[in-house]
């Protein structure tokens, strides 16, 4: 059949839908289909000129560029454009009284090292406020889940994960995984977590400065939690007081996440430790849902993506 020469922008999207639409894969040809339609619809919604197309492959480019086993500057721009709490939420819909999961986002590092309960992952932080956190891995009937893996990480006090710190010169730190016990327990000795800003030096920051917006994340501690005949979560914990609760940069927090961190000013029973007042602690139990019956996990998605780069 004879290709019609006057096409006009909608003969375009049908032809490109006309296109995608013998995929063979049910999913891939859904997925291929609802983004060409959406793209297509977006473009001549904003109509996008030539010189903004260029400058959005400009900046794409230039996020690309940017990515390592340290930085991931496409996660960043999923999370602060919500998509990866819109993906979140989808991913895990029904409210069934397993722990609610949030952003993964891009300071995840493989090779923590595995320590003892009350282990420290700030050693080298000397400035920060020393903080305990415990509680207990149960499974939605509330059962203890003995050795169900910690994999926790955090900022520094200064506000900089080790990979953005060049002093660190690529060590690991404020990272550990910690099994819970018997009872399901853990014990974690930290710093106090403080709000930062998520990195603005690339094309994520330059978004933000365009539209007015601020990079701020409020305190918080990273998770991962996962035990064998479990799905695993991936989540933070996030401090009440914290003046960027509301208006987190990545769309993060989750009521059921938040937590008292309590100051204590006087050594208590925690003195074992040897921590000296003043410190803080707070407590968080993790609730996990049987396993879905699915191949790949998050948790492999995960991994992955940690580790692209790591090989350079
Ligand atoms: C983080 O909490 O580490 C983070 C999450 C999303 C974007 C940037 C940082
Ligand atoms: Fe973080």
């Amino acid at each position: 059949m004879p290709m019609p020469r006057n096409k006009t922008e909608d003969d375009i999207t049908t032809e490109a839908l006309q296109r995608f639409a013998g995929t063979q894969d049910p999913r891939l040809r859904e997925i291929m289909l609802g983004l060409v339609k959406h793209l297509h619809a977006f473009v001549k919604e904003v109509e996008l000129t030539e010189a903004e197309w260029f400058q959005a492959i400009e900046i794409l480019t230039e996020a690309g560029r940017m990515c390592s086993d340290k930085r991931q500057e496409f996660i960043l721009f999923s999370d602060t454009l919500g998509v990866s709490m819109v993906v979140d939420l989808i991913s895990h819909r029904k409210p069934d009284g397993a722990t609610e999961s949030t952003v993964f986002g891009p300071f995840h590092r493989l090779g923590a090292p595995e320590l003892p309960a009350g282990g420290n992952i700030a050693h080298l932080d000397k400035k920060g406020t020393p903080t305990l956190v415990s509680g207990q891995v149960l499974d939605l009937g509330g059962k203890p889940i003995a050795g169900a893996l910690l994999d926790v990480w955090q900022a520094q006090s200064s506000g900089l994960y080790d990979s953005q710190d060049q002093d660190l010169g690529g060590e690991l730190h404020m990272r550990g995984k910690f099994r819970t016990d018997a009872e399901g327990r853990y014990l974690i000795r930290t710093v106090l977590p403080v709000n930062y800003p998520i990195p603005s030096d690339g094309p994520v920051g330059a978004m933000l400065r365009a539209t007015g917006r601020h990079p701020w994340r409020p305190a918080h501690i990273h998770f991962v939690v996962s035990a064998d005949g479990y799905d695993p979560v991936t989540t933070h914990i996030f401090d009440r007081t914290d003046e960027y609760l509301g208006s987190d940069a990545v769309f993060a927090v989750k009521d059921s996440l938040i937590c008292d961190f309590v100051r204590h000013e006087k050594a208590e029973g925690d003195a074992r430790l040897g921590i000296a007042p003043p410190y803080y602690t707070t407590q968080f139990d993790f609730h996990l849902k049987p396993a879905a019956e699915q191949g790949a996990t998050i948790l492999d998605a995960q991994q992955r993506l940690a580790a692209l780069g790591a090989a350079e």
